[in-house]
């Protein structure tokens, strides 16, 4: 009876959301994700703010930097902006570490700044998606404060202790620890409490009904304000089996599979939904890694679990340092059994880059000066027509690439850092380390963003935070702005296409030319609407045997000057041609 209803609201929003003759519903009344939503169409560019643009010059991005380019920002013809931490921190991890999540840190300004960005954003129909970072908190937070002063504090129990007393506790690995061990002793109390990340990020105990209605209340205060989402920071991780036990030897290897979805961490989703995100229907959710496979994945975002609204995985960037170590036919498949898996429910983000990543040019493409703008334009492409809510991270829309730093005194992240020092102390090999960080370091994608060829790349007349890359004068935004071909231009016309064309939102999803190593070929189609997008994700010229006639067909994107319908079976060097198929 339950399903028959399913059945009955799926044809009903169908027919309403889509106006369709009966004929056509029944070809496509079996997909869900024809329910349209502002979130499956939108196109959400990732701002990091530390390296944006610094308004006082203090070297430091703000958001009065962020405010003076938000004319910028709607030029993109995006939908939504990702915001990554603004709240008050002390900085450990870049914002991750929060000390107080209702207000703003002084280095970003104040929170009439804030609203005066969140009006400027909704003036010009962007919306806003915020980080939220409950996984941890920061250790100077008033909660972890009070924790850590003694056992029989009222915040004891927002954090994971082990008393001292009782030994040492089992081993636990941690991301961003020196020696990596997740249980850092603390004198005051003689325990040790858990830090999955650096020793200035303790994890918060979901497992405390107190603290889940703290953090149910700090995202009410947040929507109130008329945000309009939130990226789950580490959410997989925020359930424990807090009887901790022994894990396997090499288990940090999955760590996903060992910390991720621990023993209630969906019925805290559940209750957060029912608690907070049921009543702000509007808001969407996005999971920052959702587990190890696409069954995982599908169970943050199952409509009919009601907890979160878009899976975010990380088997696709997990390629090893670059594409070729993974090779395209895997990748290709990465893609398409997550596509398999969501094609009637649930939804996905794309994406290929983001502020823990390396430059999407360096590991996907090629950042050569013969192929860096054309690569990216096919990265880009690649981004804006796939099934999913495209995600891309600021910068990638005007080629910025790898900064490969020679020093690790120009690293600021705490995860080179730590790990550097790590290596140190056990006598390993820092040159090959700091080798193999000029492609891997998350910093690599952190560097200011370069808005034209004055001094620091025109993000601040101060020292900026972070080095500038050395490429700005001949990467940077003005350059891009003035050439109609530019990668920056070509990017806006992708996104324009993905809103006149609803088949790059709603439609099905197909491989084309499985094997191909060279290749990424797919169609799109919706309503007698089908388009094929063409990749060559390789520097060669490459042939493509797709088995769609195209020869009547329209070229409605190229990534080359000048492109012809005709043979159309090669493929030039990073050539990206999306076809109307006639
Ligand atoms: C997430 C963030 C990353 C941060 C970590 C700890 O993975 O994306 O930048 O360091 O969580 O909060």
């Amino acid at each position: 009876m339950k399903n028959l209803h399913v059945k009955i609201a799926i044809y009903l929003t169908i027919i309403f959301s889509f106006n369709m003759s009966y004929s056509q519903v029944t070809v496509t009344k079996s997909s869900s994700n024809l329910d349209k939503k502002w979130w499956k169409e939108a196109v959400i560019y990732q701002i990091y703010p530390r390296s944006f643009k610094d308004s006082n010059g203090d070297g430091v991005g703000d958001l009065k930097g962020i405010i003076s380019k938000l004319d910028y920002i709607k030029s993109l013809g995006i939908d939504a902006v990702w915001l990554n931490p603004i709240y008050e921190s002390p900085n450990d991890d870049n914002g991750y570490d929060i000390s107080n999540y209702r207000e703003i840190m002084k280095d970003f300004g104040t929170m009439e700044d804030f609203d005066v960005l969140l009006k400027g954003m909704h003036a010009r129909g962007i919306k806003l998606i915020m980080d939220l970072v409950v996984n941890h908190s920061s250790d100077e937070h008033e909660w972890f404060k009070q924790a850590r002063s003694s056992r029989d504090n009222k915040y004891r129990d927002y954090y994971h202790w082990w008393p001292a007393e009782k030994g040492k506790p089992t081993y636990r690995w941690s991301f961003f620890d020196v020696n990596s061990e997740a249980w850092k002793y603390d004198a005051p109390t003689n325990s040790y409490y858990l830090h999955y990340f650096s020793q200035k990020q303790p994890d918060l105990n979901w497992e405390n009904p107190k603290l889940r209605n703290e953090v149910y209340d700090i995202m009410r205060f947040w929507l109130d304000k008329g945000i309009d989402g939130f990226r789950m920071d580490a959410f997989q991780f925020a359930s424990k089996d807090t009887t901790w036990p022994e894990l396997p030897k090499g288990y940090e290897k999955q760590i996903e599979k060992y910390y991720g979805k621990g023993p209630h961490l969906h019925e805290y989703l559940q209750e957060m939904n029912r608690e907070v995100l049921s009543k702000y229907p509007n808001a969407m959710t996005v999971a920052e890694g959702a587990g190890t496979s696409p069954k995982d994945a599908m169970e943050f975002v199952d409509p009919d679990r009601k907890e979160l609204n878009i899976a975010y995985h990380f088997e696709s960037v997990s390629v090893g340092d670059c594409l070729s170590d993974l090779g395209l036919v895997k990748f290709k498949n990465i893609f398409s059994k997550y596509d398999e898996e969501f094609k009637d429910k649930g939804w996905l983000s794309i994406f290929l880059a983001n502020h823990d990543q390396p430059r999407m040019i360096n590991k996907f493409g090629s950042d050569t000066p013969e192929f860096r703008e054309l690569s990216s334009k096919m990265l880009s492409t690649f981004v804006l027509t796939m099934r999913g809510t495209s995600f891309y991270y600021n910068g990638d829309e005007i080629g910025m690439t790898n900064a490969k730093f020679n020093s690790i005194d120009d690293y600021q992240d705490v995860d080179t850092r730590n790990k550097y020092f790590g290596l140190k102390q056990k006598g390993g090999d820092l040159s090959a380390f700091l080798e193999g960080q000029k492609q891997t370091s998350r910093e690599n994608g952190r560097t200011p963003f370069q808005w034209d060829a004055s001094k620091n790349a025109g993000f601040t007349t101060g020292k900026p935070w972070l080095k500038v890359n050395q490429n700005y004068t001949t990467v940077n935004a003005e350059i891009e702005e003035n050439n109609p071909n530019s990668i920056l231009n070509y990017f806006r016309k992708i996104v324009k296409l993905r809103k006149q064309y609803p088949v790059l939102v709603y439609g099905k999803y197909t491989l084309l030319d499985k094997e191909n190593p060279k290749v990424f070929a797919y169609t799109r189609e919706l309503e007698g609407k089908k388009l094929l997008v063409l990749l060559n994700f390789s520097s060669d010229s490459a042939n493509v045997k797709t088995g769609v006639e195209f020869e009547n067909s329209k070229i409605i994107s190229s990534n080359y000057p000048t492109s012809t319908i005709n043979n159309r079976s090669v493929l030039r060097p990073y050539e990206a041609l999306i076809v109307e198929v006639k």
